[in-house]
């Protein structure tokens, strides 16, 4: 009898496998980290035999801690990070480049070019998505232009494109399966989120050939099974999401109205609003939260760049704390009365703002002013820019007019409580952390166990969330107006574009 699910967490800087068991507690994991590869300044790549290689490794290490064999699992679900772009030879799946990750700003060109030419609308009208090079499309027309041969092969049907999560399939299945999910397909900006299907006009801009692309399914489906070569014995591919929608339902966001936000190196925020996509007037993001039973429930997005990163900085950049965690007592310690902002622009500014082109910087610092003020500005810009995004996600949404969002947390930097109750204080709302700190993983493996039977309907896994703390909002309203305005203020002068 198989008894257990097992996720896969393939995310931009570690491959993590997670075995749960059937009530969904989990039991095993491992975790393996990969090379990051920038070949040039704002260039960032993978190698897909580095996805590979650590999946099969994570997923084997995991098995083997919990004692269990292939034949033990009753079905496997993968997260992955999305965007990211591998293109593969279909009769050998040997991938023709590197891997382009997400954060890479190679087709920033092509990108304003198509800008001025106008199609912006088209795609943000068909995808949800703006024209920007953090999606897929761009880079797959990048890598037929650029490597040898390659769209005349494309065009002939010998290459294939994918997202993670299809490349991992492709090669689980031992080419079996050339599939993906709708949440994944929605981020190529090749995806018309109303039809729920690539759309041709959007492959003709992007010049992408439609043979290259991947067939898309529900969430929660059959997408083949594993070879026997690879874990021993045949294990069920039940359920796909990308991983910022995988958290969205390991936190149980089906309702319209739930959001999550999940703060690793960036942060993603999420709000289900239901079965009608609702098209940002602010620069957020349309997608697909989840599809399941072939009804798709959409949410708009905000992404940070900098989260869990500016704490980075501090700590490998300033040398200003030796550990990450030592930023919680420096904050507690900093002086109230100062007001030092940190705009944490070292990529540019994300959503709602898009300014490629902003770089960081640090506000109203006197002589006064040191590590703990510093270190307290790092955890609390996490706040401002959660507070950015849920502010335009309501200017969105107008049933969310009156409606006090709570707010579920999960990432590395929803450990700390001092983060927390800052965010809980400058948004004015509750900040829910679940009991269940992998929400990823457990989206992942509570769809694969969906599809197979194994879990209960999505109301019945609702009601099974735990929270483990609420943090509700306690700072005095003057002071949280007096700092709002200044962050504010720092936001803008950061801006390039002055508005
Ligand atoms: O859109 C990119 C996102 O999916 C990356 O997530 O957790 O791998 O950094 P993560």
């Amino acid at each position: 009898m198989s008894t257990h699910l097992l996720a896969i967490d393939q995310g931009t800087t570690s491959t993590r496998a997670i075995v749960f068991d059937a009530g969904l507690a989990p039991v095993a994991s491992a975790q393996r980290e990969f090379r990051q590869i920038y070949p040039r300044p704002g260039w960032v790549e993978h190698d897909p035999e580095d996805l590979w290689a650590t999946t099969v490794a994570t997923v084997s290490e995991a098995l083997a801690r919990a004692g269990l064999h292939a034949a033990d699992v009753a079905g496997l679900g993968i997260a992955n990070q999305r965007e990211t772009v591998v293109v593969w030879e279909r009769a050998t799946g040997r991938a023709i480049h590197n891997a382009i990750v997400w954060q890479d700003r190679r087709t920033a060109e092509v990108c304003a070019r198509l800008e001025a030419e106008g199609a912006g609308s088209e795609v943000a009208a068909k995808t949800g998505l703006l024209l920007n090079p953090y999606f897929s499309a761009a880079k797959i027309g990048w890598l037929l232009d650029r490597v040898d041969g390659a769209r005349a092969r494309a065009e002939a049907g010998e290459l294939l494109f994918g997202t993670v999560d299809s490349y991992l399939i492709w090669r689980l299945t031992g080419g079996a399966a050339h599939a993906t999910d709708a949440t994944n397909a929605c981020r190529t900006s090749l995806y018309d989120i109303h039809a729920g299907r690539f759309d041709d006009d959007l492959c003709r801009l992007f010049e992408v050939p439609r043979a290259m692309l991947p067939e898309v399914f529900d969430c929660a489906g059959d997408f083949g099974a594993t070879s026997p070569d690879v874990f021993g014995g045949s294990i069920r591919i039940l359920g796909v999401a990308g991983d910022q929608q995988a958290a969205t339902v390991g936190q149980a966001c089906f309702e319209p109205g739930m959001a999550k936000a999940t703060y690793g190196t960036g942060a993603f925020a999420l709000l289900n609003v239901g079965e009608r996509p609702v098209i940002s007037r602010n620069r957020l993001l349309t997608t697909v939260a989840y599809q399941l039973g072939g009804v798709r429930t959409y949410a708009l997005e905000g992404a940070i760049f900098v989260a869990g990163a500016a704490v980075q900085w501090l700590r490998d950049g300033l040398g200003l704390v030796r550990e990450a965690s030592e930023t919680q007592a420096l904050a507690e310690a900093a002086d109230p009365d100062q007001d030092v902002y940190l705009v944490p622009a070292f990529v540019g500014l994300g959503a709602p703002h898009w300014d490629a082109e902003a770089r960081g910087a640090l506000f109203g610092l006197t002589r006064g002013a040191g590590r703990a003020e510093i270190a307290r500005a790092a955890l609390e810009c996490v706040g401002y820019q959660t507070r950015d995004l849920l502010e335009a996600m309501q200017a969105d949404w107008p049933e969310a007019a009156g409606v006090r969002t709570v707010l579920r947390v999960d990432g590395g930097m929803a450990a700390s409580d001092w983060t927390l109750q800052f965010l809980a204080d400058v948004l004015d709302a509750p900040v829910d952390r679940p009991i269940a700190p992998e929400t990823t993983a457990l989206g992942a493996a509570y769809l694969a166990g969906l599809a197979a039977g194994v879990c209960p309907e999505p109301a019945d896994f609702a009601a099974a969330w735990r929270l483990e703390r609420r943090f509700a909002p306690q700072m005095d309203p003057a002071r949280r107006s007096r700092k709002i305005a200044g962050w504010r203020d720092a936001v803008r002068r950061t801006k390039t574009d002055l508005r």
